[in-house]
């Protein structure tokens, strides 16, 4: 059995339901999926019910996540248009802060260029800012974050004029970072049908192969690649009012290893993209004896129901995969081992401080 053995996964973008969605997905289940999937620390997004833009909200889901999640994890804070002079106080406790500059599931959406500038100009210059944005509005991120003199990630970049409009910021020396997402790189708008319309509903959507080549064509200026792991219920996906969003967290991996395979990317540049780069521009910690060991001749089907997360469905349902995840190590410790989940909850540790006990030392 030849087995790959790689540092433990980092996935800066996940969406764990925790609090206000558990039928989605719970910090159990999702951290469940992580480790089944070879990741060892999730940065978990802020459009949770109520969302995540406050102290109260934060500290709720630090309250679940610290006794539920069996990988290591952090939290994204969210930006609203009311928030911009009250995030800065949370930064120690987060490990970014999201902006939403285009429409997509939750009540986050800001409209107005004013929020946008507030927010790049009050967050902390060394704490990073991240956005969801589509087109042109990728254009007025950039900008906004370059004039307030400091960096912007852009999440889950899909589209071909996107990305060299990226590779045109950073060719200026613009600081700019972005991921893309397993989907954005195997899916199209040709897909939607076998998928199903309801199901195949994802923000971004799925694009053109021109676009999807374009993504592939550009991986030297891809930082990251991320799943957005974003459960929702097939009852949900099948419905008249379809969310959007796709689990992704148990196909990613040997996804990017067939991007290996296609010799788009070397190992190490795929190393980068899921550990090295993550780390550095989200400030994680090092994890120490942590790591993931994978089968690269075990090949296998995708079938939802088989999955950890508890939508127990994906966009990539019959497909054959090659690559499957034996063993997780993480902080020393069996985490995952021949398809079952050995990490207890509440095993997992926050990559950051956490709010409630920097609250409990204050009252003590
Ligand atoms: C995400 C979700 O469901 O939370 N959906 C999605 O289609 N990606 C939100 C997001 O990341 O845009
Ligand atoms: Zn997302």
């Amino acid at each position: 059995m030849p087995i790959l053995k790689l540092p433990g996964l980092i996935d800066p973008h996940v969406h764990l339901r925790e609090p206000g969605a558990p039928h989605k997905e719970t910090w159990d289940t999702g951290t469940a999926a992580a480790l089944a999937g070879g990741f060892t620390c999730v940065l978990d997004m802020p459009n949770n019910t109520p969302p995540v833009v406050d102290a109260t909200a934060l500290s709720a889901k630090d309250r679940v996540a610290r006794e539920h999640a069996r990988c290591d994890y952090g939290f994204h804070l969210g930006a609203n248009e009311e928030n911009a002079a009250d995030t800065a106080a949370l930064a120690p406790y987060t490990v970014g802060l999201k902006m939403y500059l285009d429409q997509t599931f939750g009540p986050l959406k800001m409209e107005g260029l004013g929020a946008l500038i507030a927010h790049a100009r009050a967050w902390h210059p060394d704490h990073p800012l991240l956005c969801h944005a589509e087109g042109r509005t990728i254009a007025a991120a950039i900008l906004a974050a370059h004039l307030a003199g400091r960096a912007i990630h852009i999440c889950h970049v899909s589209r071909k004029d996107e990305i060299e409009l990226i590779r045109a910021a950073k060719e200026q020396g613009i600081r700019v970072t972005c991921e893309v997402t397993p989907h954005h790189l195997f899916l199209t708008d040709a897909d939607i049908p076998a998928i199903g319309p309801g199901r195949a509903e994802v923000r971004p959507r799925l694009a053109t192969a021109a676009d999807r080549d374009a993504l592939r064509a550009n991986l030297t200026i891809v930082d990251c690649f991320a799943t957005d792991h974003a459960p929702h219920t097939l009852p949900e996906k099948d419905s008249e009012n379809p969310p959007p969003g796709f689990p992704g967290l148990e196909t990613a991996l040997p996804l990017y290893l067939a991007l290996v395979d296609a010799g788009l990317l070397t190992l190490n540049g795929l190393i980068e993209r899921v550990v090295t780069n993550p780390r550095r521009i989200f400030g994680l910690p090092e994890q120490t004896e942590t790591w993931v060991e994978v089968d690269t001749a075990a090949v296998w089907q995708v079938h939802g129901a088989d999955l950890f997360t508890r939508a127990r469905w994906s966009p990539f349902e019959g497909w054959t995969m090659r690559g499957g995840v034996t063993r997780v190590v993480l902080n020393g410790k069996d985490a995952f081992r021949d398809g079952t989940i050995v990490a207890a909850p509440g095993s997992g540790r926050n990559v950051r401080k956490s709010i409630n006990e920097m609250s409990l030392r204050g009252a003590s």
